[in-house]
């Protein structure tokens, strides 16, 4: 499928169909759309009327043009409420009228979507952000893969944008669709060793220096937590640090570093029937943003150097498992009484914080599929934020928005720690169920010295249930947008 920019007006475009974007309680035809309606014998006036389209945002109306006209069909999309319109009306809208044409068999698509308030080439990309991400759809475990999708061409009108900005919503989009793959991939495809692969082929294809620890490794830096998470798993842990650097020089070193456990099965303290165990194989999600960022990145090269991390294994059952109340020493030489196994994530982030804290990097953010907690704090769609650093919050919500992503910024409640002091290690690893996403926070907190950090918890909404206008169901490759567009901007 190819996507372009086209200077032709829509009333001379001819093809399969012509998608028109309406704001919600507004639906009227301006000068330029009667005049079409006139040329299509009213089809658009009646379309609307007998679809009862209100442009409420999200929808959608298609109709068949009678006669032998050289445009066969026309789209209506809602844009919504002008007083709720954002630039992420706009990829929804590009996602929404894929979907519209991928039902209506549409080879050839126009689209005249277009607002002066927002800049033409930003237009341009989020439309065609929302086309790609909504046409993807994770086939690879299905034997009968017949893709029902035939859209060959979609051609933008009356948008005056320079072709680099649809390039750039493909690289984004492909960072977004690694790591809807990655997170998709079930716990008997990626595996430490399978995730370890997979950078190595993005290092490969895209020069970008990789290093992976192994356990001796590990080992030698005194990664106790991480490695006492992995101890139960038959496979070895992979410690990844993969780093993207520009040509020039670097106008500031950043670090992102995503929660990878390929499985987690709560450990001894084993996930009940109930508890989701069976959907915990998107518990790499944060390492998945991670690389699919790094995807993306690496395609768009932003003057920054920055590096991809995660301390990547499963948390595993057997003989060798980690107890309960095993004292763990993390990397920073903090011991830790693991009172619950299940509370693997922060163990694993322990010691990626320390390795990360110790580049020298500007800032650092960390990603992590890391509470239920945040879930029934924030429900599926918005992800939780913490940092005591207000200039890195600004940056990642401006980042976020205009990548139509949710964060909330959570409160840093110091005084909720006590309810991790050990009376025999410096800490445990878990405190009440009360507060369960900020007790998780305040635990990685100690194992970050000076370096601006922000941690996102995105257990939500790494994972869609149903899908939405851009999002099919399961992974989602939720804050691939949102990290790309902070290292592109800061
Ligand atoms: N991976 C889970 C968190 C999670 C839950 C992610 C649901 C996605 C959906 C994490 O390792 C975990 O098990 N957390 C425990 C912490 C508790 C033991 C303090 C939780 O949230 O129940
Ligand atoms: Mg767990
Ligand atoms: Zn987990």
């Amino acid at each position: 499928m190819e996507i372009k920019v086209s200077n032709i007006n829509k009333l001379d475009w001819t093809g399969d169909a012509l998608a028109l974007g309406f704001l919600a309680d507004n639906v009227q035809l301006s000068d330029e759309l009667h005049q079409l309606d006139q040329k299509l014998d009213g089809t658009i006036s009646e379309l609307i009327s007998e679809a009862e389209f209100t442009g409420k945002s999200g929808t959608t109306a298609t109709a068949r043009i009678g006669g032998q006209k050289s445009l066969r069909k026309i789209i209506l999309v809602g844009l919504g409420k002008p007083e709720e319109l954002t630039i992420n009306s706009f990829r929804q809208g590009g996602g929404s009228i894929a979907r519209a044409a991928k039902q209506a068999k549409i080879k050839t698509l126009a689209i005249a979507l277009n607002n002066n308030d927002y800049d033409n080439n930003l237009l341009a990309q989020v439309i065609s952000e929302g086309i790609i991400l909504a046409l993807h759809e994770d086939k690879r475990f299905k034997s009968d893969e017949d893709d029902k999708n035939i859209l060959e061409t979609v051609e933008l009108l009356e948008l005056p944008a320079d072709q680099k900005a649809i390039e750039t919503a493909e690289k984004i989009a492909s960072g977004v669709i690694l790591a809807r793959e990655l997170v998709n991939a079930p716990a008997n495809v990626i595996n430490p060793l399978t995730m370890a692969e997979t950078v190595q082929n993005l290092a490969s294809e895209y020069a970008l220096e990789l290093t992976i620890l192994e356990q001796q490794d590990c080992e030698k830096l005194g990664m106790g937590a991480f490695l006492g998470v992995a101890k139960a798993s038959d496979l070895p842990p992979q410690f990844i640090h993969l780093v993207y650097k520009p040509q020039g020089k670097a106008k500031r070193k950043l670090a992102i570093i995503g929660k990878g456990l390929t499985f987690d099965s709560g450990g001894l303290n084993l996930k009940i029937s109930g508890s989701g165990i069976e959907t915990m194989k998107m518990d790499m999600g944060g390492a998945a943003a991670t690389f699919g960022a790094a995807k993306a990145i690496a395609q768009l090269k932003p003057n920054v150097e920055i590096h991809f991390i995660s301390a990547v294994t499963e948390n595993m059952i057997s003989g060798k498992a980690m107890c309960p109340g095993d004292i763990l020493t993390a990397s920073n030489g903090k011991t830790i009484e693991v009172n619950n196994t299940d509370a693997e994530g922060r163990l694993t982030l322990a010691d990626a914080l320390v390795y990360a804290d110790k580049l020298g990097v500007d800032a650092m953010v960390d990603l992590a599929t890391l509470t239920g907690a945040c879930i029934v704090a924030l429900g599926n769609d918005i992800a939780g934020l913490w940092t005591k650093d207000h200039q890195l919050a600004t940056e990642l919500q401006t980042a976020a928005q205009t990548a139509g992503e949710k964060f909330w910024q959570m409160p840093m409640e110091s005084k909720y720690f006590e309810q991790m002091k050990s009376p025999i290690a410096d800490m445990k690893n878990t405190g009440s169920r009360a507060g369960g996403s900020i007790t998780a926070a305040l635990f990685l907190e100690q194992f970050v010295k000076d370096t601006p950090w922000v941690h996102l918890d995105i257990a939500g909404p790494v994972w869609a249930e149903k899908p939405n206008a851009i999002d099919n169901e399961g992974g989602t490759g939720f804050a691939v947008r949102t990290l790309v567009n902070w290292a592109l901007n800061n």
